[in-house]
């Protein structure tokens, strides 16, 4: 199998998706109820079926089905069948496909996690709609955390070094610049409402490791490993759009940072599915624009197909729309002067078919009809077709919690990243600082300055713990680190004799707790800094 069947036109010309042109983006756009979820559900389970890992995010909670096979018992069966039988397709059975689900909250799937430290000041800001000049504060609390050996791995050790920074605010202003406690103040607000939010889940370990979203099935089907489908339940997450959004950048992000150059692969690495796409640019502050349009134009030539599910297609910036070479434009509504714009655009972007009037067409397509171009082997995006969208094999619809359950406890990753874990990081290193100061201030009172500084240290000094957090850290995640230091730095030359050397020198020294910090820093601390 080279290419992805997307349909046929009416007189019969298959229409499709070349496997080694996938890297190259898409777009299936269309208004509400045209089709976009079963053509995004039979291209994710091609994908699949060609031995490609797909991940998507499942928004209304109605993509589970792709686990399970289609019956014809189901409700819709026969107008998929009618639709497999109008296009030639004699081999149509139903079908199920390797599934793992995901859930940040942790109720429908896996719960994904991630550091502070690895989603970096930018996103974080963006998260909690800072200013600049609280930007300027929330990136001076990183340095500070860095240069001090403090991890920074859950929102509380945020909270923590925050409330350092505004304590030892004077000292700070000659080294790093002025942290206002007022700016800490507005942070640590919107860190709270943020926990409110159930961000507080999604930060903490065992941190995802991004290589699980690149994972086939043991079980070969027709010769070929078929790819696993990741679901993310995005029903509640959608309730916080910027959290959606902010959680889908950073797991871009995370790739980029974690595979290799590749060039035009045969076939995709992975093929990632943005439905409600338009969430991202929503007021995106013009720095971080930049960057999804910079990792998007760059994440293609290592192997990562984007396709982006929305509504309207004038939704996804021009910047980006440009990248995207797929294209599945379902029906539009030309209700106002908005819709009316949006025909025009999108039909603007399609290659001249002289026998098809597009501005016309979009507004008469039949539910899961659409107008498809693609990108050809001379990388020429083909004429524009009217085409009827091939019916996917597996469930149109939710599967029941019982079935995900059983899928649940089948999951390659069972058991890995379902209990959180909490370490020694900034949090209580602060908080033994604190009961340090105040242990010695009693005895001084109760001994005597003198007396206390002539008697040896009883405790471990700060510096002292902060260096064994660090090399607790260092063992915790070397190979995390290993692989992120290597593409998430920029550096030439001899990359693994120097990850090597870095990262002993870590364990190696007390204070190696600030090049930790640096170091496990990911892409959004590197290409987004
Ligand atoms: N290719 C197809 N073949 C046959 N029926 C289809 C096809 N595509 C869609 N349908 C029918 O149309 C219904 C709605 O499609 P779908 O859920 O994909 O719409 P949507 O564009 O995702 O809507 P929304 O914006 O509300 O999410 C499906 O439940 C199915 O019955
Ligand atoms: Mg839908």
């Amino acid at each position: 199998m080279d290419d992805i069947f997307l349909g046929g036109t009416a007189n019969g010309e298959r229409q499709s998706l070349l496997l080694d042109r996938a890297n190259r983006h898409g777009l299936i756009a269309g208004a509400t109820g045209t089709g976009k979820t079963v053509t995004l559900q039979t291209i994710a389970e091609q994908f699949s079926a060609a031995g490609v890992p797909v991940f998507l995010s499942d928004v209304k909670g109605d993509l589970s089905g792709i686990s399970m096979p289609g019956s014809s018992t189901f409700k819709h069966a026969a107008s998929l069948e009618a639709r497999a039988k109008e296009l030639g397709v004699t081999d149509y059975a139903y079908r199920d496909n390797p599934a793992v689900f995901w859930d940040l909250y942790g109720r429908n799937g896996h719960p994904i996690r991630t550091t502070i430290s690895e989603m970096g000041p930018l996103l974080l800001g963006r998260l909690m709609g800072l200013n600049e000049t609280q930007e300027g504060v929330l990136n001076i609390a990183f340095r500070y955390a860095d240069d001090n050996a403090l991890l920074l791995i859950d929102l509380e050790d945020l909270q923590a070094v925050l409330m350092a920074c505004a304590a030892n605010a004077k000292e700070l202003a000659g080294r790093y610049g002025n942290v206002s406690r007022a700016s800490v103040g507005t942070i640590q607000r919107q860190l709270l409402a943020f926990e409110s939010q159930g961000a507080d889940m999604f930060f903490g370990e065992p941190a995802f490791e991004i290589g699980d979203f690149l994972k086939c099935d043991d079980t070969a089907q027709d010769g070929i490993k078929r790819g696993i489908i990741n679901v993310l339940a995005a029903d509640k997450l959608m309730q916080s759009p910027k959290l959606y959004a902010t959680f889908l950048l950073w797991l871009l992000s995370e790739l980029f940072d974690a595979l290799p150059e590749l060039g035009d692969p045969e076939k995709p690495i992975l093929v990632f599915f943005f439905d409600e796409a338009h969430l991202l640019f929503d007021d995106a502050p013009a720095a971080l624009f930049d960057k999804v349009e910079q990792v998007v134009r760059l994440i293609r030539s290592k192997g990562v197909g984007v396709y982006f599910i929305t509504q309207n297609p004038i939704d996804i910036p021009e910047k980006i729309a440009g990248q995207l070479g797929n294209r599945v434009q379902h029906a539009l509504r030309a209700f106002t002067p908005r819709d009316q714009r949006a025909i025009r655009a999108a039909a603007e972007t399609f290659r001249i078919n002289p026998e098809l009037d597009v501005e016309t067409a979009i507004t008469e397509l039949k539910v899961g009809e659409a107008l498809v171009s693609t990108l050809q082997a001379d990388g020429s995006p083909s004429v524009v077709q009217r085409t009827l969208i091939v019916p996917p094999r597996s469930r149109l619809g939710p599967i029941t919690p019982k079935e995900r359950a059983i899928i649940q406890s089948m999951s390659p990753v069972a058991g890995k990243y379902d209990d959180k874990i909490d370490r020694q990081s900034a949090a209580e290193v602060l908080a033994a600082k604190t009961a340090d100061a105040v242990a010695v201030a009693q005895e001084v009172e109760e001994k005597g300055e003198e007396a206390v500084r002539a008697q040896p240290r009883k405790s471990a000094t700060l510096w002292e713990k902060a260096g064994k957090a660090a090399l607790g850290a260092a063992a915790a995640s070397a190979g995390t680190m290993v692989a992120r230091s290597m593409t998430g730095r920029k550096s030439s030359g001899n990359i693994a004799a120097s990850t090597a050397s870095a990262v002993a020198g870590t364990i190696g020294t007390a204070l190696g707790g600030a090049a930790l910090g640096r170091f496990a820093r990911g892409l959004l601390g590197g290409l987004l800094r």
